[in-house]
């Protein structure tokens, strides 16, 4: 019997549930650019890009891909792919340069942002805090400040008073394990410090003000959806039958999902941690009624899954010793996993720890709608002489990673959605503008936009809901 090759595609779709949101993300200092305009001062990742050697050929945030002014002609190119939501980022130095005051012009952009968005059918997806804190605040101390997370609801207020009424779906805070860790403790991010006990003030002072902003979201928004986003890495020890190895993989997991999922999803820190974490002062700066307030419901959690790690308690073949955004485990080891291939940014591919983390929270904390906020990978992306991007490296990601999250969906777990990182090549922190994560390449000398093959795969697969 002969099968019509339509009936054969449908039959091996691998159908996503009905509703499921295919979109792209972004970051505000990454794509926007345009950094001293309309009254916009100085964030903490202007001033760290400025050191000689911080970022990678000595880039800084701009042009970035100038989505400031060319933000139009980006949510065209999002419609004419089919998405149906942006998650973008809002920066506070642009909404109260300096934490000071209201910026009219600063908010005036965002104005125009969602509703270009929402004219193209495309759901605005907000993100309060994606890294670019104001200088003004860092130089009171930053995020290792208790009064950091009340200056951000400030800023929280702001926003939601302008935009509370159109915008889909808010987040509080983007990974703020990076914010923190790599941050305050590794020196890697801005501001670049490497104090290890300010990293740990500043997680707990990120996780504060994702409460008191939910509360904000909350009092102007109180029927849009709000969460937060985390990244997420499943951790395996080397070797399961060493008790080295294992409590390795214990700590490791600690510092960067249990620190984050368990005040915000039980209500408080995770025993193992506080002990891990006391002669770096955590206990200090938890004050009365804050697990409470970090405790706040949340409506769905956004997990932001790039690759997962193995990790040893003492060197083994190939290893590396945790660097210093680990806290108090520099005798914890890094173990390659050599048969995985690796993206342009070095990291292992590795799809099956995509479905292993959204199981993670699935079994292990209450019942929260999952939204995949961010996966993606930096390639090469060489432009041919037609102008043509063939990223079939990319297309085998995305269609890998896909197919990991379906596992999960197969596997009980409530994923309603899915952001690919990221819309548009731009401006990859400390590694400057040399690793392309985007689906449309972009030309900065000439901000020429191009759609990369993965751009039209990625169209087809929203538009069908499905994997063909
Ligand atoms: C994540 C960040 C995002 C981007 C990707 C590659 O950690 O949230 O801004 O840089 O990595």
């Amino acid at each position: 019997m002969s099968v019509q090759p339509d009936k054969l595609r449908a039959e091996t779709a691998l159908m996503f549930p009905p509703g499921f949101v295919w979109g792209a993300a972004t970051a505000a200092f990454q794509v926007e650019g345009a950094t001293t305009a309309d009254g916009r001062t100085d964030s903490v990742w202007d001033v760290f890009a400025r050191k000689p050697g911080a970022v990678v050929g000595g880039d800084t945030g701009d042009p970035a891909a100038d989505h400031y002014r060319r933000y139009g002609e980006d949510v065209d190119l999002m419609r004419r792919l089919g998405l149906g939501a942006y998650r973008f980022s809002l920066a506070w130095p642009r909404i109260r340069p300096d934490a000071g005051l209201p910026n009219p012009a600063g908010l005036a952009f965002y104005d125009r942002l969602v509703d270009r968005l929402l004219d193209a059918g495309i759901a605005p997806w907000a993100t309060l805090y994606h890294w670019d804190l104001p200088q003004a605040l860092e130089e009171k101390g930053g995020w290792a400040a208790r009064d950091t997370a009340f200056r951000f609801a400030e800023y929280a207020e702001t926003v939601l008073e302008r935009l509370g009424d159109r915008v889909a779906s808010w987040s509080t805070l983007n990974e703020p394990w990076c914010a923190a860790m790599l941050g305050y403790a590794g020196g890697i991010h801005a501001p670049g410090r490497r104090d290890p006990a300010a990293a740990v003030a500043a997680a707990h002072h990120l996780l504060l003000g994702h409460g008191l902003a939910m509360d904000v979201i909350r009092r102007h928004a109180g029927d849009t959806p709000a969460g937060i986003t985390l990244n997420l890495y499943p951790v395996a020890p080397h070797d399961p039958a060493s008790a080295a190895d294992v409590d390795a993989a214990r700590r490791v997991d600690g510092q960067q999902n249990r620190l984050f999922l368990d005040p915000v999803l039980r209500g408080g820190y995770p025993e193992d941690l506080v002990a891990d974490l006391a002669p770096f002062g955590l206990t200090d700066v938890v004050r009365e009624g804050d697990t409470t307030t970090i405790a706040a419901p949340i409506d769905w959690l956004g997990v932001n899954y790039y690759r997962d790690y193995t990790v040893a308690g003492t060197p083994v073949l190939g290893s590396k010793p945790a660097s210093p955004e680990w806290v108090g485990a520099a005798d914890v080891h890094f173990v390659p996993n050599e048969a995985a291939p690796l993206t342009a940014s070095g990291w292992e591919v590795q799809p099956a720890g995509l479905t292993a983390s959204l199981l993670q929270v699935h079994r292990d904390y209450r019942p929260v709608p999952l939204y995949i906020t961010e996966n993606g990978a930096a390639y090469p992306d060489d432009v041919t002489e037609n102008g043509d991007i063939v990223d079939t490296d990319r297309i085998a990601f995305l269609d890998s990673h896909l197919q990991a999250a379906h596992e999960a969906i197969e596997a009980g777990v409530d994923l309603r959605g899915y952001f690919y990182w990221s819309l548009l090549d731009n401006f990859e922190w400390a590694e400057g503008y040399a690793k392309r994560f985007g689906l449309i390449h972009v030309d900065y000398a000439t901000q020429r936009r191009t759609p990369k093959r993965s751009a039209f795969w990625y169209s087809r697969v929203a538009g069908l809901n499905g994997l063909s």
